[in-house]
């Protein structure tokens, strides 16, 4: 069975190392790793290669960044001959990043079976353009393999047929299992001069955020006052570095004393600096999941979550982008008892070898159909 996986942008990476080692040990798979290049800087993309142990990518489409029109059209030119020329069984697309359908519709179209990991999470807002990814996505796949119960149930609301859906717990997670221990021996604590429990740390790029000039300003309002209270350690994402330059900014930032504004940080530095934060201030999706193992709490600056479990049983809190709202979600993190927050179920480390177990059954059983 030959399986071309695809990572395009930072957040796959950690989900494509665990399925890229679980396909390699199964011999009834032959994979095929193809990075697009959506993210190609040192720090956003290699460094993750090398400390998560993925293997060089057989392809890489080199196709960097763009508009989503000219993103997401590049990817597919680009990816069409390489499916063409390999002929694989299935495309396997992860998470909700440009690559994800772009490298999908081209593999349906070519009828090529799609396999779409993280399937059926769902914001509610299509403004989003990760929701609109994740919906296409969802809607062309052949098999869908889900983290939480709720992308389950919004997939049967939507109509798919429920064989082909497949609750197999987080892969993100199993990344985050497999490198806690090594992550601990990490410095970055040291380095930055901090102590644990005695700091925060904050990551920002959402489009929604990052790119309106008033909201960024409101999340900069809370910043400052939490920064006088903990350190904050930000790793700055390219799109947020840009914009706090283009709406003027820097002025406001730098005179932050206790925001720590460094370069993309490399997994295990951030599993680190994650692990022993006080609290983390964040608009990623990952992180919300990330915190909910690591029992951090987490104080999510967005109004929607399409990981609802991590608010359900986690210890995440979905405040919204108000000044008042990010300061009341701080000040109740000293009162909350978080320990006593849950683990969904599944997440446990074996996702990623659950979907290849997953396939090597669905492709017996194709075989014996489709045998005279
Ligand atoms: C993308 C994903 C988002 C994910 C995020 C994680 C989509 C629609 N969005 O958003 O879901 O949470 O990645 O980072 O796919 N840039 C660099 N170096 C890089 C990559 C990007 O400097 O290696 C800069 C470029 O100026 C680029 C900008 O960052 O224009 C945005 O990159 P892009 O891949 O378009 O989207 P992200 O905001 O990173």
């Amino acid at each position: 069975m030959k399986i071309i996986c695809i990572a395009g942008a930072r957040p796959n990476f950690m989900k494509i190392a665990p399925i890229m080692e679980a396909f390699h040990s199964h011999s009834g798979i032959e994979p095929l790793l193809v990075h697009t290049g959506q993210h190609y800087d040192e720090k956003m993309s290699n460094l993750f290669f090398r400390e998560l142990g993925i293997p060089e990518p057989d392809i890489n489409l080199e196709v960097g960044s763009g508009s989503h029109a000219v993103q997401t059209a590049e990817i597919m030119r680009a990816f069409e001959p390489v499916c063409i020329e390999h002929a694989p069984n299935y495309v396997l697309v992860v998470g909700d990043v440009n690559s994800t359908i772009a490298c999908g519709l081209v593999a349906v179209k070519l009828g090529i079976k799609l396999i779409h990991v993280e399937a059926g999470l769902r914001s509610g807002d299509r403004r989003m353009p990760e929701e609109i990814n994740r919906l296409l996505t969802d809607s062309i796949s052949d098999l869908l393999f889900c983290t939480e119960r709720s992308g389950v149930e919004n997939l049967r609301r939507e109509g798919v047929a429920a064989e082909r859906v497949h609750l197999v717990g987080n892969v993100m997670i199993d990344t985050l299992l497999k490198n806690r221990e090594k992550a601990e021996r990490s410095t970055i604590l040291a380095d930055m001069g901090l102590e644990a429990g005695g700091y925060a740390t904050m990551t920002l790029h959402r489009p929604s955020n990052v790119d309106n000039p008033k909201r960024l300003s409101n999340i900069l309002d809370a910043i400052d006052h939490i920064q006088r209270d903990l350190p904050i350690v930000f790793p700055i994402h390219p799109r947020t570095r840009k914009n706090v330059s283009a709406f003027s900014f820097e002025d406001r930032v730098k005179s932050m004393k206790n925001l720590h504004v460094v370069e993309p940080i490399g997994y295990l530095d951030f599993l680190k600096l994650n692990a022993s934060a006080k609290l983390v201030l964040t608009d990623s999706g990952g992180l919300q999941e990330e915190t909910t193992i690591l029992k951090v709490p987490c104080i999510t600056i967005r109004e929607n979550t399409e990981r609802p479990v991590t608010c359900d049983i986690g210890s995440n809190q979905l405040v919204g982008t108000s000044t008042d709202a990010i300061l009341g979600a701080y000040e109740r993190i000293a009162s909350n008892q978080f320990d006593q927050a849950g683990i969904p179920g599944l997440w446990d480390g074996k996702a990623a070898s659950r979907i290849a177990s997953i396939l090597i059954d669905v492709d017996a059983q194709t075989m014996s159909v489709t045998k005279p």
